[in-house]
């Protein structure tokens, strides 16, 4: 009798293989949002996936859905560890853990990876997803919000990302986001039992993320609430004042929503998201997500500086942005007939390589057909054809597979041959030609 077959196993629900096809998207993005942050003085940092739990607790919060519901935690020889969720509260923990606030007076970081969350997964939401961020410590602001708000539209526009909204708001410093509990509360304590039973429950926990709720019990209490900006204090009004004047003055696009809360409670002072309404979008479209987090460095036993961020999520600005993958790395094939030729070929390869060309050769061989069909699988436009006349005679076959034209040529002009067809246009197809 056959021995059963071993059962397959999968990816974990919500966590993606991301395949090659689609991961030349990722180093495209990827490029332009590197080659933004240089240009705007960010260096790159890189902390550990893994942390104490404590430091998303403290700093994300208690009452937030991340603590609350969402953190891949454990407990590994009695130490509590989580798999990051988001990556400032890593970062904040790097920039004291090092003093960098001894050696620079500004620190401008960038960092970019997976994180972990255990949402439901949804188009746009999963539960292994990449974010790229930028934090700044040791700026006020509120120049350098206009200047980060600035970046990301800027950062969008390139990416080929049209309809982007801009969202800003102000939660005040301390002083002002614990009057704004009070007065919301005010609010919400009468309207409870028209409530969903997570906000109820919140009321007395974190009444601002009421306010996040997207619950449809919810929203006729959260459009009537009271706006945080009527309650801001002189020094806050006159920083989210500032940020909007500079804002108008560099022509970047926004809009003032006052009911904008945050799902993360380290949050003060400005706040910002930016939502897409295009490409492959769906429901998830919070594209980018940031603001001031003045407290928290000294909350986690840091210097008192001052400190602004934001983080995109990749798979969400990939779903956005438009399509302009070529097949501009399609190898070209070397296709040698009959096992003389194998050697030969291999040492065509290399030719090709050390020119810089990416070019896959046939070694297992095969009959011209097959080979020329492995050619159009791999999306190639090129293939070199040699057998035994060849190497006596010290040619190759170069086959244009988009032409079909074909050139015999001396190994000598071998790569220039293959360049040009390479930068040669491909023909349109006459009308009432092909499939
Ligand atoms: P966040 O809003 O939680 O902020 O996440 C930022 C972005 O990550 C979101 O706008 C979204 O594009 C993406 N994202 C979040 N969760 C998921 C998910 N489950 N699936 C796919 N994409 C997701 C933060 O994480 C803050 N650390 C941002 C920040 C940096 N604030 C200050 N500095």
């Amino acid at each position: 009798m056959a021995a059963p077959r071993p059962q397959q196993l999968h990816a974990v629900k919500g966590m993606n293989d991301i395949l090659p096809g689609e991961v030349e998207r990722w180093h495209a993005l990827e490029a332009v949002v590197r080659d933004v942050v240089r240009t705007h003085g960010y260096r790159e940092i890189r902390t550990p996936l893994i942390e104490p739990t404590p430091l998303f607790v403290r700093s994300i919060g208690e009452g937030t859905d991340v603590v609350d519901k969402e953190m891949y935690s454990f407990v590994f020889h009695d130490e509590p560890l989580t798999v990051r969720p988001e990556g400032t509260a890593s970062v904040v923990r790097a920039y004291i853990e090092h003093a960098l606030h001894t050696k620079e007076p500004v620190s401008r970081l960038f960092y970019e990876g997976p994180m972990f969350r255990g949402e439901r997964p949804a188009r746009g939401r999963t539960r292994q997803f990449h974010q790229a961020g930028c934090e700044v410590l040791g700026d006020p602001g509120p120049g350098i919000d206009a200047e980060m708000i600035d970046m990301i539209v800027g950062l969008y526009r390139r990416l080929g990302v049209k309809d982007v909204e801009v969202l800003v708001n102000s939660l005040g410093g301390k002083g002002t986001k614990a009057r704004y509990r009070d007065v919301l509360v005010a609010h919400l304590e009468p309207l409870r039992s028209t409530l969903s039973d997570d906000s109820q429950r919140r009321i007395g926990m974190n009444p601002l993320r009421v306010l996040d709720s997207k619950h449809p019990k919810d929203q006729e209490a959260i459009a009537s609430a009271p706006s945080i900006l009527d309650v801001l204090d002189d020094e806050d009004k006159k920083h989210f004042d500032g940020l909007r004047a500079l804002l108008d003055q560099l022509g970047t696009p926004y809009k003032v929503e006052p009911r904008l809360v945050r799902g993360l409670d380290y949050y003060a002072r400005t706040l910002f998201e930016v939502r897409g309404h295009g490409g492959e979008l769906g429901a998830q479209n919070a594209l980018c997500g940031g603001g001031r987090y003045d407290g928290l460095p000294e909350e986690l036993g840091g210097p008192p500086v001052p400190a602004i961020g934001f983080a995109m999520g990749l798979e969400r600005a990939l779903l956005a942005m438009p399509d302009t993958r070529t097949n501009a790395d399609a190898p070209v094939l070397i296709a040698p007939l009959g096992d003389r030729a194998i050697a030969r070929a291999l040492v065509v390869a290399r030719t090709l390589r050390d020119a810089g060309l990416t070019t896959i050769c046939e070694s297992r061989g095969g009959t011209m057909k097959a080979m020329l069909r492995r050619a159009n699988a791999f999306g190639s436009r090129v293939a070199v054809v040699l057998g035994d006349s060849e190497i006596d005679r010290g040619v190759v076959q170069v086959k244009d597979l988009a032409s079909h034209a074909q050139q015999e040529l001396p190994e000598s002009e071998l790569v220039s041959a293959v360049r040009g067809v390479l930068a040669s246009p491909v023909a349109a197809p006459k009308t009432g030609e092909g499939p």
